[in-house]
């Protein structure tokens, strides 16, 4: 049985009043690309993996905002495909620190009911690491209160060639008709089959480009860019920013009179 610890938000689920958010109106699904970290320890004359321990430290703030503010889903994109080919010695500490981050927050993730995901090219992380990953994914996987969803060795190039390979595979087997691809067909076979796409994506420290970051799902996604650096960014300045993003006007394409209409028939 789970004890109750005194930080658990368990009795509070929707708490997004105390922080002056429209409950009717939150993101479902954030998205964050957590950038900066190297650049926030350079101007400090530290090493850019002092950078990397103060971002963990921001992470789990965010995480912890994200469930008090009744965020459903939030994913964060750690490492990169990409991220490989920085040096040896960048890569084995990114790695030290997201194990160690894991095993920090297991307790904290079952006492707020959060359960975690990965997407990515998880069988490229060291054997140490995805032992971690998979023993806090199967410990949490019951959890239901908010998924968060961890982008690991994840492109978003790679895992839409993997759906192509998948679905052609299945096509040649004569299991998927090739008339029947739909989006959706696409959707089930991506790292995030089942997830429903970022409402919410934000990128800290100002740069305008998506790094190959969830390509096909941020179709629709409201975008807000922050010059903070990922350890600099605060809870203030993500409930401001989910402030935006509720007052923002999504038509997906449409104009305003055919969304009220819409709202209209609905009721
Ligand atoms: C983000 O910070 C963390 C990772 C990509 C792993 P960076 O390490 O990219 O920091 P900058 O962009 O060099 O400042
Ligand atoms: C994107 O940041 C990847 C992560 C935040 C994990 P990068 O620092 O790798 O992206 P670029 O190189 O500036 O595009
Ligand atoms: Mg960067």
């Amino acid at each position: 049985m789970q004890t109750k610890k005194k930080r658990s938000l368990n009795s509070n689920p929707s708490s997004s009043d105390g922080l002056d958010l429209d409950p009717a109106r939150l993101p479902h699904h954030v998205a964050i690309i957590m950038d900066g970290n190297g650049r926030w320890a350079t101007r400090r004359l530290l090493n850019r993996i002092n950078g990397h321990q103060q971002g963990a430290d921001t992470v789990r703030t965010i995480i912890r905002t994200s469930r008090e503010a009744g965020i459903s889903i939030l994913t964060l994109y750690a490492f990169s495909t990409e991220n490989w080919e920085r040096p040896q010695i960048e890569v084995n500490a990114l790695m030290d620190l997201l194990k160690k981050f894991l095993k920090s927050e297991q307790q904290e993730l079952m006492d707020n009911h959060i359960r975690l995901n990965a997407i990515g090219q998880i069988n490229r992380l060291p054997d140490d690491v995805r032992q971690t990953l998979h023993e806090t994914m199967t410990l949490t996987r019951e959890n239901n209160a908010m998924l968060l969803n961890l982008a690991l060795s994840y492109g978003g190039r790679s895992e839409i060639v993997k759906m192509v390979r998948d679905i052609a595979r299945k096509s040649v087997q004569g299991e998927i008709d090739p008339e029947s691809i739909t989006s959706e067909c696409i959707q089930e076979h991506l790292y995030t089959r089942g997830i429903p796409d970022p409402d919410l994506l934000i990128r800290t420290s100002g740069e305008m480009r998506i790094s190959n970051f969830l390509l096909w799902q941020i179709a629709y996604a409201e975008i807000y860019i922050t010059e903070t650096l990922w350890p600099d960014f605060s809870k203030d300045e993500f409930i401001q920013i989910i402030k935006d993003y509720q007052q923002r006007d999504r038509r997906f394409g449409k104009i305003n009179s055919q969304r009220r209409s819409l709202k209209v028939r609905e009721h």
